[in-house]
């Protein structure tokens, strides 16, 4: 009997939303002693939890089927082994949003990229950074660092940096200011590319249906509402995502009920908008699990 093995990271920014979107999918897991390894117990999809920069590697390597990892550490390892070959992105998780960004000294007087011409940048992203600036038509000398990129300049080893950035506390302290966002991240599943066997490629379509739901789930609201029966085109159309409510006489009064599952993030400017056609009781409530 196969089993799916996902690298997912152990500690930081996205593991505890990685384990939490695979609970979400049903899946239960006894942990090992030294909790690297988690054994799934009625599911045949195990974890493997490891550093997130790791994860490309282990992917490559074989170690495991799947992985999940921030776009930026995939992208800068599938640049390394040239041509960008080797991983495939299954599917984007939504979350873990955070940006590569280059960020200069405070009192630096530089307004775009174009101005790091020659100038020396330090990243734990080389592959990435060189690429993404190269493509600005812009030459500079990368240094590379592990970690503790925000204090390259202020030791001056670099006269800039490119570095992720997500809440900007890091770049404020370390008194540098967000010059140009040059990637947008966030966390996704990857696979290797190339043929899997049946039966894992089986297993794998499982768990990307139930994957599916959940997050499709996640983005969803189901909206109930009354409304005069006059209005339910506008009231459809200031539904975000929805189609076909499904609709609802209301004993003895010549409004409707109108029950919708909305596809997209419902604002309070979208309930504000429906009670100025004429909507009322408008409940919105969290949609659990979706299969369709
Ligand atoms: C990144 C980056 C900064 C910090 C920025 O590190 O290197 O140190 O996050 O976040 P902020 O804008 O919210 O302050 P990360 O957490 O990815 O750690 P890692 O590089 O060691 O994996
Ligand atoms: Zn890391």
């Amino acid at each position: 009997m196969s089993r799916l093995r996902v690298a997912i990271q152990k500690s930081g920014r996205l593991s505890e939303k990685s384990l939490d979107l695979l609970k979400n999918c049903g899946l239960r897991f006894a942990r090992s002693k030294d909790k690297l390894f988690w054994y799934g117990k009625d599911f045949p999809v195990d974890l493997l939890l490891v550093r997130d920069d790791d994860i490309p590697r282990l992917l490559l390597d074989g170690v495991c089927d799947l992985g999940i990892v921030g776009e930026n550490i995939a992208s800068e390892v599938m640049l390394e082994r040239n041509g960008g070959n080797g991983l495939h992105l299954l599917r984007k998780l939504g979350f873990g949003h955070c940006r590569l960004s280059i960020a200069i000294p405070e009192d630096l007087e530089i307004n775009d990229s174009s101005s790091l011409e020659g100038l020396r940048i330090a990243t734990s992203y080389p592959e990435l950074t060189r690429y993404l600036l190269e493509q600005k038509n812009v030459t500079t000398e990368i240094v590379e660092l592990s970690g503790s990129v925000e204090i390259a300049p202020g030791l001056g080893t670099a006269d800039a940096i490119s570095d992720l950035v997500s809440t900007g506390t890091t770049l404020r302290a370390n008194h540098l200011r967000e010059l140009e966002v040059i990637y947008e991240s966030q966390a996704a599943l990857y696979s290797r590319e190339g043929e899997v066997e049946a039966e894992k490629q089986a297993l794998l379509e499982r768990l990307l249906a139930r994957l599916e739901g959940v997050i499709q789930a996640s983005e969803s609201k189901y909206v109930m509402l009354h409304a005069p029966r006059d209005a339910l085109d506008k009231v459809t159309e200031l539904l975000p995502g929805v189609e076909h409510p499904s609709i609802m006489p209301l004993e003895g009064s010549d409004r409707i009920a109108i029950h919708a599952v909305c596809g997209e993030a419902v604002f309070w400017e979208h309930l504000e908008a429906l009670k100025a056609v004429g909507a009322s009781a408008i409940l919105v409530l969290p949609v659990e699990k979706m299969l369709s």
